[in-house]
């Protein structure tokens, strides 16, 4: 299959209704979103506490598209299995999660998941350079994770960077945090393909009145291209 390097929009289910995921995703899909991201936090890595596998598993039946499992968790390493189980199709683990990313990048291939790197606001794109031949995806976080809606940083010149040291390799480059068409246009130009929005999709509609997702995300969409 070619790399896909258009702009997909990962709707984050952090922002939806956490006791309808699988009407939420089934309603953004069918909307137009890209792929499904999914936040994993433990109250320990960040302040906040969401969810694990077993809520990834019950919700994997209802994404048609592209699980992509962002664990904001330490330590990662004990747990790939069972997200891998769970049917993630990425695994996205933090660099400053544990002292050993090398390792924890491979056991994620190895549970036959795709593995992406995390960065923090605070950490240089230098970070993944001995990285890039293990990852299938850099996520660069435009907030300091932990929490939805947020205001958005700019790490559009660390985008550039990692675009640069990514060169021709067949990686995807994701923005995470604050999210929206103003922010979404230099991102893309700097060269991020998959725009994960949380507050930026869900507001304003509901299972029950779908139709603001879908004018949320070609209202991204749009401006990014
Ligand atoms: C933040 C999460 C994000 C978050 C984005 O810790 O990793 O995925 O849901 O939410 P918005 O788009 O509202 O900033
Ligand atoms: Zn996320």
């Amino acid at each position: 299959m070619t790399f896909d390097r258009s702009v997909k929009i990962a709707p984050s289910i952090l922002s939806a209704d956490f006791a309808n995921f699988g009407a939420e995703i089934q309603a953004v899909e069918a909307q137009g979103a890209d792929w499904i991201h999914v936040d994993v936090m433990d109250g320990h890595f960040v302040p906040n506490i969401t969810f694990g596998p077993t809520t990834c598993a019950a919700i994997r039946p209802h994404i048609k598209t592209v699980m992509d499992v962002h664990l904001m968790i330490a330590p990662v390493d004990p747990y790939i299995q069972a997200f891998a189980d769970a049917g993630a199709d990425f695994i996205t683990a933090h660099v400053e999660a544990g002292p050993h990313i090398h390792r924890t990048l491979q056991a994620i291939r190895a549970a036959g998941a795709r593995p992406g790197v995390a960065l923090n606001p605070g950490t240089p794109a230098s970070a993944v350079q001995e990285l890039l031949d293990l990852v299938d995806l850099v996520c660069v976080m435009t907030v300091n994770p932990g929490f939805g809606g947020q205001s958005f940083i700019d790490m559009t010149d660390k985008v550039r960077t990692l675009r640069q040291m990514i060169g021709d390799r067949d990686i995807h480059i994701e923005i995470d945090g604050g999210v929206s068409p103003a922010t979404a246009p230099m991102l893309v130009d700097a060269g991020a393909d998959v725009l994960v929005a949380g507050s930026a999709v869900f507001k304003g509609g509901s299972v029950e009145n779908p139709t603001p997702y879908g004018d949320n995300i070609r209202a991204i969409r749009a401006s990014a291209q």
